[in-house]
């Protein structure tokens, strides 16, 4: 019997997709399992580098719960041997539609209307007030136009958006096609879907959202570290941005001061792919990416390929 060690409960128990085999919820006690386990069961919270890997020496798959795998160190894992598995396609539409609910609520400032009301401080409707900006015949800028940035372009099309894309994969699809620099000048709203790696790390930094228009909106439902929060703090201070949609940030779960006191924020935690539907399919493939290793078999969405 394998003993399968989650980091974490999931949306539902695993244990009986896995018979045979042993899983335990070990929570914050998951490392001390470490040197026991055969499978690890993670999710993007918890750091999986070589250290954490020589501590579990028996260990076959590290099944992550996310599409998004830079917690995990995979070349080491893949030296080790060890097969890292994701969740890819179940929580595309629906990472795609909240990035939508932060396009619409930054665009319209949806945050600071609904914080004026429940202030108690608004004082009825004013020709005025809390003006946003129109998404109709606006340019949708993605950047990294995988299954996450092409669901959130088809959705484009209901609000009469021009789409360009810049970023991997740098071809295919009907989304013209444009140099970086390029994207963040012509864009009304930019909205971040490539994976974090070394080359994209801090890409929204202080040069790049000096090429932004001012009415423009920044979206980010990727990885934090993707943009470089100090300056996009500023740009929103100084007015440099219109507006920002952030789900994700550099350094979860804490968020800067500075830019939780900006009210053309809308700040999420980590919501893209929170439907119960969606959550219990991430679970249902990470259990399945566990028996298929755990049987000698080459487990779905393999990220990366094993020594
Ligand atoms: C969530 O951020 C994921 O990568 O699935």
């Amino acid at each position: 019997m394998a003993l399968v060690v989650c980091t974490r409960r999931l949306a539902i128990s695993i244990a009986e997709m896995l018979p045979g085999h042993e899983v335990v919820v070990a929570a914050d006690n998951w490392r001390t399992r470490l040197p026991e386990a055969d499978a690890l069961v993670t999710t993007l919270r918890e750091r999986i580098d070589d250290s954490v890997l020589a501590a579990a020496p028996r260990v076959r798959v590290v099944a992550n719960c996310a599409v998004g795998v830079d917690n995990i160190d995979v070349a080491a894992a893949t030296a080790r041997g060890i097969a890292v598995a994701n969740t890819p396609d179940v929580l595309t539409e629906a990472t795609a539609d909240f990035t939508w609910a932060l396009i619409l609520a930054a665009a319209r400032r949806l945050g600071e209307g609904e914080h004026l009301v429940r202030s108690g401080r608004w004082t009825g409707w004013e020709p005025d007030q809390l003006l946003g900006v129109d998404l109709t015949g606006a340019t949708l800028g993605i950047v990294g136009l995988g299954r996450i940035g092409s669901a959130v372009a088809r959705r484009a099309s209901a609000f009469a958006m021009n789409v360009v894309a810049a970023g991997m994969p740098a071809s295919g699809g009907e989304v013209p096609r444009m140099p970086l620099r390029e994207l963040l000048a012509t864009a009304d709203v930019i909205s971040l879907h490539c994976p974090l790696t070394p080359a994209t790390r801090h890409l929204i930094d202080a040069a790049a959202l000096a090429l932004v228009k001012p009415t423009a909106i920044l979206i980010n439902t990727a990885r934090g570290p993707i943009v470089d929060e100090d300056a996009v703090t500023v740009a929103l201070e100084t007015g440099r941005l219109f507006g920002a949609g952030f789900d994700v940030y550099e350094d979860e779960p804490r968020v800067r001061t500075r830019l939780l006191a900006c009210p053309r924020a809308v700040l999420a935690p980590h919501l893209g792919s929170a439907t119960t539907a969606v959550r219990r399919r991430m679970a249902e493939l990470c259990a399945q990416a566990v028996g298929e290793v755990l049987a000698g078999r080459r487990p779905p969405n393999l990220v990366g390929e094993r020594a």
